[in-house]
């Protein structure tokens, strides 16, 4: 009985042991959540914030979309050739396109982007966080705002401390798929990594490409973290929603919808095509593959084991999405299907005739 008692005193003290290293950060926060990691604890605060007053009460709008778009431009600019060749080749997701935003907004391909940094900017400063870890942070809160989307990571613990990335990094839409794979993949990404990427292009809509359609999204749904943009964008085009064809546009298959010539040529390129297709039909596998390849790009340029892993505090996105699905007005003969191993999935389509996409609203 003693013995017994004992052992099992013995065995309680061991696990407790066993179990404290995983839970010894563990905290409870002083507005009373709780988080892995008490160096968490500002980010709740942040996201508060951040929701109210940036995101419009937690909308998956217009800021939330650019918002995603940041975290792309701020951490793609980063060359391993680069840096191989002698030069700097940019610090990665190091939040230097809002530390030295009047010289990287020079960059054509980041047009449009001074106003989501400039509305992200003092909430950064406000907060004492560092520039690249709100970046990042604000696009997976901006994220978790859009119907039926993956809760993406959030790591913390980027340094402050930043040189300005140099220009042509980034990717633009008059570049042919070859030269985004190319240059993706000195970034450190496949080009199946290229397509996971681009699940991203589901929340989004342009501004610029074509100015006198602002917030042209790319697919009908733009709050909606649905396989969309990879149905549609296989649609045959046959319209010019603006005022006429510009660089980095190709004909849309919807008024009011844009297509962007990258998106066009990266779905019907064969380096690509099949997994473009993959995406409409394995949601549960376009969901992960986002969650995975954001991670990734988030921390670009960082060691993941010198941050902090703050997740928890990213919101559980909630709402649901339809089934992949033609808009009225297609069938299936509008289908221009570029996978030569897989058919492409059945869909039906919603009855009706054509009609009008409408554009994003614009945050004020
Ligand atoms: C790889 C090649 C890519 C190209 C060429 C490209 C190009 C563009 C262009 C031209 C726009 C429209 C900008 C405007 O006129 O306002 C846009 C919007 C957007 N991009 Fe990309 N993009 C790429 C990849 C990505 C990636 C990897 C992400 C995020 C992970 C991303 C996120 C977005 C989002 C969310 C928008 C919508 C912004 C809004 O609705 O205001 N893009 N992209
Ligand atoms: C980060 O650097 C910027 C200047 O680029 C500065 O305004 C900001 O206060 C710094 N933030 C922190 C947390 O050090
Ligand atoms: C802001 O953050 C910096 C860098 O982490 C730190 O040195 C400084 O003490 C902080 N300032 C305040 C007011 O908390
Ligand atoms: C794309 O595929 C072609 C063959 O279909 C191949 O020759 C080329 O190297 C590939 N390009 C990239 C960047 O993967
Ligand atoms: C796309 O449209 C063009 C002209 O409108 C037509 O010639 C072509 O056959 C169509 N292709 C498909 C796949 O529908």
């Amino acid at each position: 009985m003693f013995s017994k008692t004992l052992l099992s005193l013995v065995v309680l003290a061991a696990s407790v042991a066993a179990a404290v290293p995983s839970v010894s950060k563990r905290a409870t926060c002083s507005n009373g959540k709780t988080t892995a990691n008490d160096a968490c604890c500002v980010w709740f605060d942040v996201l508060d914030d951040i929701q109210a007053n940036l995101f419009h009460g937690g909308e998956c709008g217009e800021d939330a979309h650019e918002s995603l778009r940041l975290t792309f431009h701020d951490a793609i600019a980063f060359s391993p050739s680069l840096t191989a060749s002698g030069q700097f080749g940019g610090g990665g997701a190091d939040g230097s396109i809002m530390a030295h935003t009047a010289d990287e907004i020079g960059d054509p391909a980041n047009l449009g982007l001074d106003d989501i940094i400039e509305a992200q900017r003092p909430f950064a400063i406000k907060h004492n966080v560092s520039f690249g870890d709100f970046i990042q942070f604000a696009g997976a809160v901006g994220v978790s705002n859009c119907n039926g989307a993956p809760q993406i990571a959030f790591l913390a613990g980027r340094s402050n401390d930043s040189q300005p990335a140099p220009h042509g990094l980034i990717p633009l839409p008059t570049d042919s798929s070859s030269a985004i794979l190319a240059r993706v993949k000195d970034a450190g990404f496949s080009a199946v990594e290229l397509v996971w990427l681009l699940i991203s292009h589901t929340v989004g809509a342009q501004d610029k490409v074509d100015d006198s359609i602002p917030g042209a999204p790319f697919d009908s749904t733009p709050s909606d973290f649905d396989a969309q943009f990879f149905v549609e964008t296989m649609i045959n085009g046959t319209l010019v929603p603006g005022n006429g064809l510009h660089d980095g546009e190709v004909l849309s298959p919807y008024p009011g919808e844009f297509r962007l010539q990258s998106d066009f040529a990266i779905a019907r390129d064969p380096n690509t095509s099949c997994e473009w297709q993959k995406m409409i039909s394995n949601r549960a596998n376009m969901l992960a593959r986002f969650q995975q390849v954001m991670k990734k790009l988030s921390t670009l340029g960082f060691d993941q084991s010198t941050l902090t892993d703050c997740s928890d505090v990213i919101p559980v996105p909630t709402g649901t999405v339809r089934d992949p699905f033609l808009p009225a007005g297609k069938s299936m003969s509008d289908i221009e299907a570029a996978c030569s191993s897989t058919p492409f999935p059945t869909l039906s389509a919603d009855s009706g005739p054509v009609t009008t996409i409408p554009a994003v609203n614009l945050d004020s």
